[in-house]
Formats: C-alpha cells, sequence, structure tokens
C-alpha cells in the first residue's frame, strides 16, 4: 500500500526502455531544418513547441514509438522530468544524458500518492538507472515518502500512540534502539512541558526516541515537534486554521525521514532522534492560559497562549538532548505562521546559534534544491518573551516578529556552547506542482542530507 521508490526505478539493462531527451525550445528551432519531412509533420502534429514539461514523440517505421522529447526550459530539468513522470504512459524509460541525484529523485517524487484510504490504480512509469545512481536516489526518494506519508495520515490513525509504533518499526527495521517515556512517566522522569501540553488528549502525551549507531562516533541529535494535532488547546483555533492541523506533527516526520535516510546510508554517527508526541487537545484536564510550567531545566514559563505549544513540548527534549551534549543537534517542527508570513510556503526557515553552521546549511540547501533561507536569532527580541510573574512567556500579542521569538524561545533551553539548527516548516503543500503533489511535504531534509554527507561521509 506504501509507496517505495523502487516501484519507479530499476537498474539498467539493454535496449528495453524508451530514450527520453531534454529538448528547450531554442534548440528545437535549431532542430528544425536537420528534421525530417516525415518529423517535421509528426512535430506539428503533435503541437510540440519544447515548452516546459511538454512531451512530444517520434515513430520509427513500425510504428513503435522510437524516442521522446521532454521540452524544458530555463535548464530546469528536474522540473522537466517531474512533469514528464506524471505525464507518460506507464513502461519502462531510460534518459539519453546523464542527470545529477537530486535532480533524478523528481522522477519518483512526482509519481506520489497518498492511496491508504482512496484506491489509486495507477501503473508506475518506470525510469532506468545506473547502480551508483540508485544508491543514492532511492534512499532519498523513499525518506521523501515517509515524511509525505507520516504526515498525511489523519490524526484519526496517527495520533501518539500510532506516532509512538511508527517510531518503533522504524527503529526495529534498523536495527536502532527505541524507547518511550507515556504520559505520568513524563512527570516522574521530569518532562513536565510534554505532560502539560498533552494531558487532555485520550492518546497519551509521550516522548519518543530513537538511537542508532556507533557509540564511538560523532552524536547527531534530532528533534521534531510531534503534535500530532493542534486545535490550539483552550486557546481554540477558528476552523479555517485548524483545518490542516493534522500536520503539526510535519517536525517529527522530517525528522523520521531524515533518520531513515542516516540509517540506510549509514552515515558514520551516532544517531538520537527525540520526538515529543502530543495531542493539543481541549479537555477537562487541559493546560490554560496563566498556568506556569516549570520545566525540565527549572525555567518557569507562564502560558500565555496554548495554541504556543509546539515551543513548549520542544524545550524539555531541547534540554534533554543537550544534556548529551550532541556535536550537532538540528530541530524541525511546524513552530509558527509568522514564518510562512516571513518566508513563505515554499522555503524553510532555519535559525543558527553558528554562523558558520548555518551558511554551510544554505549552500547545501542551494545544490540540492531545497530552499532554506536564514533568520536571525536577534537577542532583543526576547524582551517580547518577558512575563510579570515567570522566567519567560511563550507568548504575547504582538504581530510582529513571530518567527524569530519562537525561535529565541527555544533558544533559551540549549546549552552554551552546542552547535544547534532549527527549522521553522510549512511541511505541507497546499497545491500541487511539478513533483510537488498536494499535502504532506519534505521540507529542509534534503538540505540537511547533503550537508551531512558532506561533512561526515569520510
Ligand atoms: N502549529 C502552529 C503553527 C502553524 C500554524 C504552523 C499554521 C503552520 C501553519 C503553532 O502551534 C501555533 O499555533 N503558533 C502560534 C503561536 C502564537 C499563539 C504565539 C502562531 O503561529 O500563531
Ligand atoms: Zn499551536
Ligand atoms: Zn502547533
Amino acid at each position: 500500500m506504501r509507496m517505495k521508490a523502487e516501484q519507479f526505478y530499476q537498474a539498467k539493462k539493454e535496449n528495453t526502455a524508451i530514450p527520453l531527451s531534454f529538448i528547450s525550445p531554442e534548440e528545437l528551432k535549431k532542430q528544425w531544418a536537420k528534421m525530417s519531412e516525415k518529423e517535421k509533420i509528426l512535430i506539428q502534429h503533435q503541437q510540440f513547441k519544447a515548452s516546459a514539461g511538454q512531451i512530444g514523440w517520434f515513430i520509427n517505421q513500425e510504428g513503435a514509438i522510437q524516442k521522446i522529447y521532454i521540452g524544458v526550459e530555463k535548464n530546469n530539468k528536474a522540473k522537466a522530468l517531474a512533469q514528464a513522470a506524471q505525464q507518460l504512459s506507464p513502461g519502462l524509460y531510460q534518459l539519453s544524458e546523464p542527470l545529477p541525484c537530486c535532480d533524478l529523485i523528481y522522477w519518483g517524487l512526482a509519481q506520489y500518492c497518498f492511496n491508504v484510504y482512496k484506491k489509486n490504480e495507477d501503473k508506475p512509469r518506470i525510469l532506468l538507472l545506473e547502480e551508483a545512481e540508485s544508491s543514492e536516489v532511492l534512499p532519498l526518494v523513499d525518506a521523501v515518502f515517509l515524511v509525505r506519508d507520516l504526515i498525511n495520515f489523519p490524526t484519526s490513525d496517527m495520533g501518539p500512540r500510532e506516532l509512538a509504533e511508527k517510531v518503533m518499526q522504524l527503529a526495529e527495521t534498523n536495527g536502532a534502539e527505541f524507547k518511550q517515556w507515556v504520559g505520568e512517566e513524563l512527570l516522574k522522569e521530569n518532562y513536565p512541558a510534554i505532560h502539560a501540553v498533552g494531558r487532555a488528549s485520550s492518546s497519551e502525551p509521550r516522548l519518543l526516541s530513537l538511537n542508532w549507531g556507533d557509540k564511538n562516533a560523532p552524536l547527531l541529535t534530532l528533534i521534531g515537534k510531534g503534535v500530532c494535532f493542534d486545535s490550539g488547546g483552550l486557546d481554540i483555533k477558528p476552523a479555517q486554521a485548524m483545518r490542516l492541523m493534522k500536520k503539526d506533527m510535519g517536525g517529527a516526520a522530517q525528522v523520521l525521514g531524515l533518520a531513515q535516510w542516516i540509517m540506510s546510508s549509514q552515515l558514520p554517527v551516532r544517531l538520537q532522534v527525540y520526538i515529543p508526541a502530543v495531542e493539543n487537545a481541549v479537555g477537562p484536564d487541559a493546560f490554560r492560559p496563566g498556568d506556569i510550567i516549570t520545566m525540565r531545566n527549572g525555567t518557569t514559563v507562564e502560558v500565555d497562549n496554548t495554541d504556543a505549544e509546539g515551543r513548549l513540548v520542544l524545550a524539555d527534549a531541547l534540554v534533554k538532548a543537550c544534556e548529551e551534549k550532541p556535536e550537532l543537534l538540528i530541530d524541525f517542527a511546524t513552530l509558527t505562521g509568522a514564518a510562512r508570513v516571513a518566508v513563505g510556503t515554499d522555503i524553510s526557515a532555519m535559525f543558527s546559534n553558528d554562523e558558520k553552521l548555518a551558511k554551510d546549511i544554505m549552500e547545501a540547501s542551494k545544490i540540492v534544491n531545497d530552499p532554506v533561507w536564514q533568520l536571525p536569532l536577534y537577542e532583543a527580541y526576547t524582551d517580547l518573551l518577558r512575563s510579570q510573574i515567570a522566567d519567560l512567556s511563550n507568548g504575547n500579542d504582538s504581530p510582529y516578529a513571530g518567527a524569530i521569538t519562537a525561535a529565541l524561545f527555544l533558544k533559551h533551553f540549549i546549552s552554551e556552547n552546542c552547535p544547534w539548527v532549527h527549522f521553522d516548516v510549512m511541511a505541507w503543500n497546499l497545491s500541487s506542482k511539478p513533483g510537488k503533489p498536494e499535502g504532506g511535504e519534505a521540507m529542509g531534509i534534503r538540505a540537511i542530507a547533503q550537508y551531512l554527507r558532506q561533512r561526515f561521509q569520510n
């Protein structure tokens, strides 16, 4: 039922596949003079102009398809490949020119469909790859598929309990260790904010842990916001704002996709994943505006708004992570609407306490076409998180700099000297674009995969 990358790619063998060639409108014009009358008629009949993603085919003497042209504009081959993958008939294809793996993945990404609740009889279009390409392309595509699946599942089948099962399965398949602290155990083991935010739900709050790799390898810790549904809590969201909030575990989904990629590519790191998994629900036991939570590190936080729950659950997990002194700490979260106002839906907003790290990640993001943009941790705005009666407030009424103040809130829980990166992501495509079907989406993890490969692989 779940889509796998291997449905869309196969190892190259001889002459079984239809060749695909890219052509730009300018190139088409140049080639026109060289074409036979028959070819010209075919091209005209198809009204083929080599516009982006347009398909044009040639037939041989026997009337079988000999070769297919894919129109490409602005040299955006990834986009053209995605558009082609959606339009071609099911069958075997092969590119006439080599493409980098970060483009090849779009063939698979374009064909993803969440078909768990509504059947899809579509047969796959299969692209033939060299072995070296397969070993890079397939794990990346599978990571994105996992992210999308996890987000697309409705909360009725992906609450804190089910998310825990998914992490457990991921750990089992990859020989990793899984642990969790559930319900009252959170209080006993000092995760007060995760408990407070999640306690009103019938699916108990929990902190999930996955640990993998060589004990002596550098420790990389990933943290993902796992709010399986964000109703806003007692500060309940209006219908429009609540509609997509099954995606509020999108940070956890990113981290799990990345973890699967790290483990399947055997990246030489010690991997620690923490996911606070909760539902921000309304109920008699719900935490309230004005409540004060004494956090894992002793900081007291006054709850200004129960809808600013993500930073609360992340804070406990960040403190736990810092206790273990990782070499690199990365969190992903669908943390603020303000980040979407700042950089829109498609760009991942990124913050870091280490400028070199931020710069390197932005560079990596450009290479793999997974847009990331750094926003500042502007210290003076910490004033906006002041509380009269506690160390910090989890929000304020200001309509300004919401993504930055949320990031500054998180920073309060990061130890000095711990290199840390925070991603505030949309995790959702509002409409379908080439290679990006409407629904849950991986954002920022291909950039991080590229960065990690450059830093840790040999
Ligand atoms: N999960 C939301 C943020 C969100 C909203 C992400 C829409 C993506 C799309 C988060 O928990 C939230 O509600 N944040 C509030 C914070 C405010 C109450 C300080 C927000 O951004 O409005
Ligand atoms: Zn919220
Ligand atoms: Zn939220």
